[in-house]
């Protein structure tokens, strides 16, 4: 029987979601891989463990992580079920719709019909009653945004979720769903984007700013490019890594001798400051106070507690900034 350890909270840091009452661990734990049926289920218990215990309690999760789709749903509600329910009430935990789900026009996109049908199937996998923030998880052209938005309210009036997010949507694209959702009076707090070291959209494309200045969260995701932003693939691809245990997203081609080379470099940054690459990349993110959370992705507990030591140090020099930019914008 799993008992959180009692200092759960001493070593990690909350930050309060924009300007919302809401807040939240500056690490938390994706279970987009590594949770589905071809997961170990002994091992997603203990990275919920492991997560927990150290001070993690947000868990991101959305309708069609697996594979199969739904499943990771199904084992953390598993896990949340036999061991952790007693712990429901300290923990965030999200789901998404936005991505292809299921056959026909009502599965994918953004209609109000597939978002309030797709939620009540998450409820039921996880065995909760709500979700503590439900995303939109993509924009859809076709939809007016109205409607997606007003789906969002339904379902926050409803209860079958307590806040509303948006993910994967750009700075003006926010800038339209907030209007929307402050005229609902929706508690929106919370966008999730994409964002690492090697990849800054966000920075251009409005939504790093726009968030900030409308008061509301960013959470990122992929923090670590995958894998990229660490030790694993400094000496080839090993057979354990996510390429070659589910190439579904991350593909070989991905580790060219031009990557790994900037790999290396950010690596030599990283020892210097006494940190794994890793924890650094994911201090990079944190460093400016407009990131909320960084989602991270794990296959074992003890990148979860490598991980979390990124925050022991979130500050960086004007030369290692400087150094970051010249190797990972060349
Ligand atoms: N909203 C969206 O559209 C969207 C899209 C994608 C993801 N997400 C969310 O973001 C979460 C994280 O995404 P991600 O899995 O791509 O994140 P990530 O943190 O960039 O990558 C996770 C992978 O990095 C490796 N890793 C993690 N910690 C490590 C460490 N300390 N040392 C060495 N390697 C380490 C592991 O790879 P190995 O398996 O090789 O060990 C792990 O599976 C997802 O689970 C999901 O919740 C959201």
């Amino acid at each position: 029987m799993y008992n959180a350890d009692k200092k759960r909270y001493d070593n990690m840091i909350y930050n309060r979601c924009g300007k919302s009452g809401l807040k939240l661990p500056a690490v938390s734990l994706g279970l987009w891989h590594n949770f589905g049926d071809t997961g170990n289920f002994e091992n997603m218990r203990q990275m919920c463990f492991t997560a927990f215990d150290s001070g993690i309690t947000h868990f991101d999760l959305a309708n069609n992580y697996g594979p199969a789709e739904g499943s990771a749903e199904i084992n953390f509600g598993k896990i949340l079920r036999e061991d952790m329910f007693a712990y429901r009430d300290e923990m965030i935990i999200s789901t998404k719709a936005g991505y292809y789900m299921w056959p026909g026009p009502y599965g994918d996109w953004g209609s109000r019909k597939y978002l309030i049908a797709s939620l009540d199937q998450s409820l039921k996998r996880m065995g909760l009653e709500y979700v503590d923030i439900f995303y939109h998880h993509r924009p859809d052209p076709e939809t007016p945004l109205e409607e997606t938005m007003e789906a969002l309210a339904q379902i926050v009036r409803s209860g079958k979720a307590l806040y509303a997010g948006i993910s994967n949507y750009d700075g003006p694209a926010l800038e339209k769903a907030e209007a929307i959702l402050r005229d609902l009076h929706v508690p929106f707090v919370i966008n999730q984007n994409r964002y690492n070291i090697f990849d800054r959209r966000i920075e251009k494309n409005g939504l790093k700013e726009k968030a900030k200045e409308l008061g509301k969260g960013i959470i990122c995701f992929s923090p670590l490019e995958q894998g990229l932003l660490s030790d694993r693939y400094l000496e080839g691809i090993p057979e354990d890594s996510r390429i070659r245990t589910d190439g579904r997203f991350l593909k070989e081609d991905r580790i060219s001798e031009d990557t790994i080379s900037k790999v290396r470099a950010l690596n030599e940054i990283a020892k210097k400051r006494g940190q794994t690459l890793a924890e650094m990349a994911l201090a990079w993110i944190l460093k400016d106070g407009y990131v909320t959370s960084v989602i991270v992705g794990a296959s074992r507990p003890s990148q979860i507690l490598d991980n979390v030591k990124a925050i022991e140090n979130i500050s960086f020099t004007e030369e290692e900034l400087a150094e970051i930019d010249k190797i990972s914008l060349s």
